[in-house]
Parts: structure tokens; sequence; C-alpha cells
């Protein structure tokens, strides 16, 4: 017996760590694994001995490249019914604000989530979640946020725990209670966030169902002293916290969740300077949703220039979602991330491996290939890594590896299908 499991030979590896070299780049390399961990990456130069003598497995990949796992860092993939017909209101000239102010939007996906049994909810999701893993995704994060009441967002996330016992994937997921006001706390703003922090969030803890707390501060969200006060009470409760910030205007949620040590702030097409050094200070991490951009169509890009000027990580996201962003596909945010947003491929590629894992608190474990890290890589049928946002709207994923084990898609996914 080897000592090693699985050893994939003649491949070229964009390990996405910083090594100095693009893309962390190691062509004609190999990568081993032992149980759900990498514990051997160079070039094939460097194995000690035949492969065959090192692992159990000797899987030859003939120059494919690897990359990490893809990681979709902000999604809110559970919810009920659609809003395809918001989508042609919106054509028509409505926008996203009136919506929202005339009832509809994230309180018309509310009235559908609250609706729907838990069990319709992981049906309705398993496709959608199973359509960003045929892309390459070993781990997605998943918001509630669509309950606004005690019961439907754990039920929420419930089911995104549910989900990620159910596919081969990495589920993380965030308690987004302050995403809207509810109907029923109409002209009562406090006393629903005072709801949030009293009834909610104690309940969400003890459940163990959430990993983070979000919040929408924004002018039809949460203000800023709103945002505060859900912030001390996820301290309170040990919970990182990540933000919804900037994306219709500026209340300065991002400073506030720096102050607060935030994982990250996410939109940001509204974020000032100062904000943006507080996040560099904070090391939080900028995440930017160009799917939501696009379908929104804004025309006020998040600073990228900012970003990198003064070292902020930036990472992307589909922000999948019946709303903003009904787009579940981590390949085209990779895409539109260059097009829309002029970050380079290579940039867009780290938004999806390792500052993506940095945005969710997992950059220990997860995101790059390197010793000790998990065994979650993506082996793609591409002559080089910028193919991963040239291409739009096609998916060059050749085998994708979760905790060491090649998944069977056939066999552990479930079939497109994207409404409730
Ligand atoms: O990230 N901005 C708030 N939340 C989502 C939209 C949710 C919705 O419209 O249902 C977003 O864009
Ligand atoms: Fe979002």
């Amino acid at each position: 017996m080897a000592d090693w499991d699985t050893i994939w030979i003649n491949a070229n590896l964009a390990t996405m760590a910083g090594t100095g070299m693009p893309y962390g780049k190691i062509e004609n390399g190999a990568i081993a694994a032992k149980c759900d961990r990498i514990v051997w990456v160079g070039s094939m130069d460097a194995l000690t001995g035949k492969p065959d003598t090192l692992a159990n497995h000797v899987v030859d990949i003939a120059g494919k490249w690897v990359t990490p796992g893809l990681i979709d860092c902000h999604t809110h993939l559970v919810f009920g019914g659609s809003r395809a017909s918001e989508f042609e209101q919106r054509l028509q000239g409505v926008s996203y604000e009136e919506i929202a102010r005339a009832g509809g939007g994230i309180v018309s996906t509310m009235t559908a989530t609250r609706e729907a049994s838990e069990e319709a909810l992981v049906r309705a999701s398993l496709p959608r979640l199973s359509n960003l893993i045929r892309e390459g995704c070993t781990t997605v994060e998943i918001k509630s946020g669509y309950g606004l009441e005690k019961s439907a967002e754990i039920k929420q996330l419930s089911v995104a725990r549910t989900l990620g016992e159910s596919l081969p994937v990495n589920v993380q997921t965030t308690f987004l209670g302050a995403h809207a006001l509810p109907p029923e706390f109409k002209g009562r703003q406090a006393d629903y966030i005072e709801q949030v922090i009293e009834e909610m969030m104690p309940a969400v803890a003890e459940s163990g169902t959430a990993d983070a707390v979000d919040a929408f501060c924004e002018s039809i969200g949460f203000t800023a002293a709103e945002t505060e006060a859900v912030f001390k009470s996820a301290q309170a409760h040990d919970l990182p916290v990540k933000l919804h910030a900037e994306q219709l205007s500026d209340l300065g949620g991002a400073a506030l969740a720096a102050r607060f040590g935030a994982l990250s702030a996410d939109h940001l097409e509204f974020v000032s300077e100062d904000s943006v050094l507080a996040m560099a200070a904070a090391g939080t991490v900028a995440v930017v949703l160009p799917g939501a951009f696009y379908i929104l169509r804004e025309t006020q890009l998040p600073p990228i220039d900012l970003f990198r000027k003064h070292g902020v990580d930036i990472a992307i996201a589909s922000d999948f979602n019946p709303g903003s962003s009904p787009v579940p596909s981590l390949l085209l945010m990779l895409n539109m991330s260059c097009t829309l947003f002029r970050m380079t491929p290579e940039e867009a590629l780290a938004g999806a491996t390792r500052n993506a894992a940095k945005a969710l608190g997992l950059a220990a474990d997860r995101g790059t290939l390197e010793v000790g890290k998990r065994a979650d890589l993506a082996i793609w049928n591409i002559g080089q890594p910028a193919e991963l946002a040239y291409w739009a709207g096609y998916n060059p994923l050749h085998t994708l590896i979760h905790d060491g084990t090649a998944i069977d898609f056939d066999a552990q996914l479930v079939s497109p299908g994207l409404a409730a």
C-alpha cells in the first residue's frame, strides 16, 4: 500500500497560492491527496518516486489544468417562487427600488418562501445548487433572508444545511434576518430590528444553523445604526459578520462592517475611498457581484482600482437570487467581472477561489492548492487559466474532486429545473 490515496499526474496547476508566479502556476506538475486533504503539490520532476509507488490511484490528466474548487461566497439560492414578472416590469422601466417600495421585490419572495414547506424548498434548491457544482463549485454560501420571521428564517437555514448534506459540496450558511422589512412591521422598522436581535438571533445561534450574519444596509433596507445593532448581537453570539453595503447608495456600511472586523462587504458600487481604507485596515474582503450589476443594468462601477490601490482582496460571487441576480453560474461571473468590472482573468479566478475562501473565513482550509488544505480540485479542459474567464456561457469542466473524491455528476447531482 502506498501512502497517498490518489495522485493526479501530468497536470498543469493554477494553485492560486501566492508563489509570485501568475496564478501560482506549476506547469507539468502533480498533486496528491490522502483522505480529504492535499498532501503533495509540485512539479513532476520533484516527485520522489514513481507515481504508483506513492499513491494507490494514479490519474494521468494529460496536460489539463487544475484549479482549486471554485467558491461561490454569496448566494440566496433557497427561495420560493420566481420574479420573472418583475423582470418584465423592470424592462418596461420600473426600477428595482420602486418595485421594492411597492411591496414587491424581496417581500414577494418572502411570501412564496414562507408558504413553501421545507421539503419543497429542498426540492427546488437541489437543481440550483447542482448547477453551481457542475461548473466547478465545491463550496457555496447560502443566505436566509426570505423568511423574515423566526421559524421561516430557520427553515431556510435548515434547508441550506440539508442541501450541504445531500450534495457533494461544502455549504456555508448566513443568517440575513435584516434583509427587508416584512409587511406586518410596516412603519415599525425599529420593532422589527428588535425582533431580529431579541428573538431571531438567539434562536438561530441556538439552532446552530448559521455560520455568519449578514444585513442589507441600504435606503430600501436598514440604516447603519440598525445594522450596527444587528452586528453587536451577532458578536454577542460569536457569529462573524458580513454586509450588503453600498449597492445603490453610500450609507457608510462598508466602514461600519470593517469596524466589526467583517469577513466581507459585498456589492460596493457606491463605496467611498475612506471606507475602502477602513476595509483594508480590517482585512475585510470586497465581494463584487457582477450578476446583480448586469441584471439591474446598473451604471456605477465598483471601484476596483481603489481596492487594488489599498490592497483590499477582491472576491466575486453570483449573488444568485430570484430578483437582482437570477444567475446560478459562477463561471459567468468570472467573465462578467472582467468584461464589466475590468478585472483581470487572474483577479477573477482569485476572486472565485482564494479570496472567496477568505470572505467566508475559510482561508486556512480552502481556496488554494496547497498541502494541508482540502482536496477540492477542479480539472478543466482548457489550454490556459484565462480561458475560465474568457468563455461565456460555456463550461469546460472535466472532473470535480470534492474532499479527495471525484464527483459522479449523473449519480450525485440533480438535473436542471430552476423554478420552485
Ligand atoms: O444581494 N440586495 C439585497 N439582496 C439581494 C437581492 C435579493 C432580492 O432581490 O431578492 C442582492 O442583490
Ligand atoms: Fe445578495
